[in-house]
């Protein structure tokens, strides 16, 4: 069983350099998760509680509750069942097999539907079916090419009339990306605008880490 993660990335930044200097952007997810499995790695982002960003975004009456929701990177499935829970019919998908079998596990009377698939290769009718489209913290453990996929088939997934959540950590644009997570510059988070979506709040925030994070917390909506 995957336990509550201290925020130790020494191995998950190790699997993630591993992992690009191979070709293979998103291979290490899987083998992450099924080391933390076997108790012999942490998952550095397993807080096992809806994202409060989210929560506070929902609780100022921005979710609609209606339609259906699409979680990107669902991992262990927190945001998902927080959005079955406000009344949405809720996909969630995981590129990692381990991840979205202990999300199952650990929500056994669900009613979101989990699925492992990859952002980067969209089944074709989730193209702009979708009421709402959450996406937490997965541009940004991608780089490069990978990256700009990601930003892009986030956006198409959005249906019309559909909202994007994105909520990201935030950087300058001349500043060091550093090490996995590499956070997003204002230019990344407006290209999730450029398939026909239109910004409706694109807020930088503090979080209440010690010393706080940066982080985008950024509404698009398709008319
Ligand atoms: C940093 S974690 C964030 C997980 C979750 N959204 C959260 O906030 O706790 C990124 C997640 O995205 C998944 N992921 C990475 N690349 C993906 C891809 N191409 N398609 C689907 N999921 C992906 C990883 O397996 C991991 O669970």
């Amino acid at each position: 069983m995957i336990e509550r993660s201290m925020t130790d990335r020494t191995t998950a930044r190790r699997l993630a350099a591993e992992s690009v200097a191979a070709g293979e952007p998103t291979a290490w997810f899987e083998t992450l998760y099924a080391a933390a499995e076997q108790g012999e790695a942490v998952v550095p982002w397993a807080d096992l509680e809806p994202n409060p960003f989210l929560v506070r975004w929902a609780a100022a009456g921005r979710a609609t509750g209606h339609g259906r929701a699409i979680v990107i990177g669902c991992g262990l499935g927190d945001d998902a069942e927080y959005l079955a829970g406000l009344g949405y019919a809720v996909v969630a998908f995981d590129v990692a097999p381990t991840a979205v079998a202990a999300a199952r596990r650990r929500f056994p009377s669900s009613e979101v539907d989990y699925r492992v698939a990859d952002l980067l290769d969209l089944p074709p009718d989730w193209i702009g079916a979708f009421d709402f489209v959450l996406e937490v913290y997965t541009v940004q453990v991608l780089l490069d090419e990978a990256r700009r996929t990601a930003i892009a088939n986030s956006a198409a997934l959005v249906g019309p009339g559909g909202t994007l959540l994105v909520l990201a950590r935030a950087r300058d644009e001349d500043g060091d990306p550093g090490q996995m997570p590499w956070p997003l510059t204002r230019a990344e988070i407006d290209a999730f605008a450029a398939d026909g979506l239109s910004p409706i709040a694109v807020d930088e925030v503090l979080d209440d880490e010690d010393p706080p994070v940066r982080r985008w917390v950024a509404e698009f909506h398709r008319s």
